[in-house]
């Protein structure tokens, strides 16, 4: 069978990075956004591997799907399906506080797990958001791979994400279950914090030391 495109909803920074990313190792792509139209010369300049549509008929053809939209309109999204019928649901929001004050959700729960609880059906999980864009269109720096970690109850569903973060370069850690976002938005927080209340700027990422 032939594979699925991946699903990506949301044609701003991060999902334009991430198609760049993956359709350069041979992934295609079916954007889904509310005005296709305003994104169509930015997706025809990716090649003939992306195409893009509504979000409904980008959900209907993949089975990875990912959230790349503002954290209320990913929660929309969410919602929106009544059966999300098993699909990878990739979240890669974050869910920021007005003027990157911080987190509107956390400690107790996390954005993926309202996500998880408004998508019926779906396996969620959190991945892609714990770096900048530019790092997500190209990931190589010379110290070494970017860490990504990735969460979510489904334990095949984490591992394809995983697949797919490596895919683009990135050494994709299991987090294991979902509520692990709860950790994991918060470390978003600290690069936002360093790139853009810092001014440490967007070309730098955080790295996982082993021994
Ligand atoms: N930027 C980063 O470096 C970065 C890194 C990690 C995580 N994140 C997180 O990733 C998410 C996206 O960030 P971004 O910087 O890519 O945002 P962005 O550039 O503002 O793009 C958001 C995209 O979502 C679309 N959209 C809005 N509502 C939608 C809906 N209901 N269905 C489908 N698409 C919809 C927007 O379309 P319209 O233009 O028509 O509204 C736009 O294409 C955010 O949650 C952010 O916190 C960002």
């Amino acid at each position: 069978m032939a594979r699925t495109p991946i699903a990506i909803l949301g044609a701003g920074n991060v999902g334009i990075a991430l198609a760049r990313a993956w359709i350069a190792r041979g992934e295609s792509v079916v954007f889904g956004v509310p005005n296709p139209d305003k994104y169509r010369d930015a997706v025809a300049a990716l090649g003939p591997s992306a195409t893009i549509g509504s979000t409904s008929s980008a959900i209907e053809a993949a089975e990875i799907v990912v959230l790349a939209t503002p954290y209320a309109a990913a929660l929309d999204v969410a919602r929106s399906i009544s059966d999300w019928n098993g699909r990878i649901l990739v979240d890669a929001t974050n869910p920021l506080a007005p003027g990157l004050a911080g987190l509107s959700v956390g400690t107790t729960t996390s954005g993926a797990e309202q996500i998880a609880a408004a998508a019926h059906g779906a396996r969620v999980v959190k991945a892609f958001n714990t770096t900048g864009a530019e790092n997500m269109a190209d990931s190589r720096y010379p110290g070494g791979a970017i860490f990504m970690p990735v969460c979510g109850d489904d334990a095949e569903a984490r591992s394809r994400v995983i697949a797919l973060a490596t895919l683009i370069g990135f050494d994709a850690v299991d987090c294991g279950a979902l509520s692990a976002a709860r950790y994991l938005e918060p470390f978003a927080m600290t690069w936002i914090h360093m790139a853009i209340k810092l001014g440490h700027g967007r070309s730098f990422a955080f790295a996982r030391l082993q021994r």
